[in-house]
């Protein structure tokens, strides 16, 4: 009986072990096929750095002929009377000899770091200099790497154009249009300026030369890619047609808050109701739900406190993978928190996933 049965446990063992081989077999051709997809995606070009808005003329304008009043004061009344009376097709223009594309590339290096360093990131997988991190490093997903993007040798960028940059951040493919393991669909609402002023502060950056290696998928990766449990960001925002030029304009808005969401959605779902991360860690905890459900009986304060300390509402550090983007949050500035609390505050109560 003892035996017959372990030969019936054996055989069933055996049968799994056949399935199991021929899932898995199946599951890595099925990702590969996928790897090797050509998306269709739009190629629009943006200029860098973003070019001065007509308000931020007409402000220099306004300012620098301030400054040539004070810096030539008239020397006395008739010298005023005469000025009063200048033609004004022969008047200076208080920008001539003014550079303003150095001055519209300053201003986007400045925004760029910002938008990086408390907002999109790149640099918590592409390393602190660019020139390459550590995305996912795991026996059962596999090893993700950010490559290296300071264009130095070893590094994809080398060659890239605006639009080759807007299709891999906003898109997710490839220059030849094939899908990247990168979570570009946490990028998919930022703007054309934001995305401009980002690649000029990356090209502000010395170039360091590093070779790092594409990803390896690993076999959980592979199955649940296979699944269509993880997708690939193409998959979902690949034909997007439209982006929003320039951002809302800072402060403690609503709308801003909600543009500034849309990277927290990545972890705590497109409709921020949270749960277990898709394509995570699975010994990661689910994230936190951001709706009225979960932030609502939340002060403004412990909500800040959660946001840009990293410390939790029951006063214990923030676990990983949100832990991870604390170097990045805790650069939000206080109108930043301010804006995306008023954004939750609108959300209505939803039950966590
Ligand atoms: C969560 C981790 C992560 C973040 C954040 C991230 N990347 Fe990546 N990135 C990756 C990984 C992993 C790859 C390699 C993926 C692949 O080759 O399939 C990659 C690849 C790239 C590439 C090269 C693609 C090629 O041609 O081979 C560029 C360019 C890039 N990322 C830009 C950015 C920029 C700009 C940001 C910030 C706005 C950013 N990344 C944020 C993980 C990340
Ligand atoms: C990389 C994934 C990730 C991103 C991006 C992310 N979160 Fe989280 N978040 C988590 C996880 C996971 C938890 C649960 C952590 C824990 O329980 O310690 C969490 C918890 C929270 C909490 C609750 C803390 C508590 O006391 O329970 C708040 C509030 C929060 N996140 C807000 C945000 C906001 C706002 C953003 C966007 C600006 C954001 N998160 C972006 C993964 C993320």
């Amino acid at each position: 009986m003892v035996v017959k049965g372990l030969k019936v446990v054996g055989g069933l063992l055996g049968v799994a072990l056949l399935g199991g081989a021929g899932f898995y077999g199946w599951a890595v051709s099925t990702t590969h096929q996928m790897r090797a997809e050509v998306y269709d995606v739009h190629t629009v070009d943006i200029a860098v750095p973003y070019p001065l808005t007509e308000t931020e003329i007409a402000d220099l304008r306004a300012k620098k002929a301030a400054e040539l009043v004070t810096a030539a004061p008239p020397a006395d009344g008739v010298a005023l009377a005469s000025m009063a009376t200048v033609d004004p097709a022969q008047a200076v223009d208080p920008l001539a000899g003014v550079d303003l594309n150095a001055l519209a590339l300053e201003n986007a290096v400045a925004r760029g770091k910002h938008l990086v360093e408390a907002r999109y990131g790149c640099q918590i997988c592409h390393g602190g200099d660019f020139s390459g991190g550590t995305m996912v490093d795991s026996p059962v997903l596999g090893t993700f790497k950010g490559l290296n993007l300071t264009g130095g040798k070893g590094s994809p960028v080398v060659d890239f154009k605006a639009s080759d940059w807007e299709r891999l951040v906003r898109h997710g493919v490839r220059p030849d249009g094939t899908p990247v393991a990168m979570p570009s669909k946490d990028y998919a609402a930022m703007s054309d300026q934001e995305l401009s002023d980002i690649i000029a502060y990356i090209q502000s950056q010395p170039k360091v030369d590093n070779d790092v290696p594409l990803p390896v998928y690993g076999p959980l990766f592979n199955v649940l890619t296979a699944l269509g449990k993880i997708r690939f960001s193409v998959q979902d925002f690949g034909s997007i047609a439209t982006h929003l030029a320039v951002p809302p304009p800072p402060g403690p808005t609503v709308e801003f808050g909600e543009h500034l969401s849309h990277t927290c959605t990545g972890c705590h779902g497109a409709d921020y109701t949270g749960g277990p991360i898709e394509g995570g860690d699975p010994a990661w905890p689910p994230s936190a739900n951001l709706t009225q459900a979960g932030v609502g009986s939340w002060t403004y304060e412990a909500f800040d406190k959660a946001v840009r300390s990293g410390v939790r509402k029951d006063g214990q550090p923030m676990q990983r993978p949100m832990a991870d983007v604390l170097p990045m949050l805790g650069h939000t500035t206080p109108d930043e928190t301010r804006a995306l609390w008023a954004f939750f505050q609108t959300l209505p109560a939803k039950p966590t996933k």
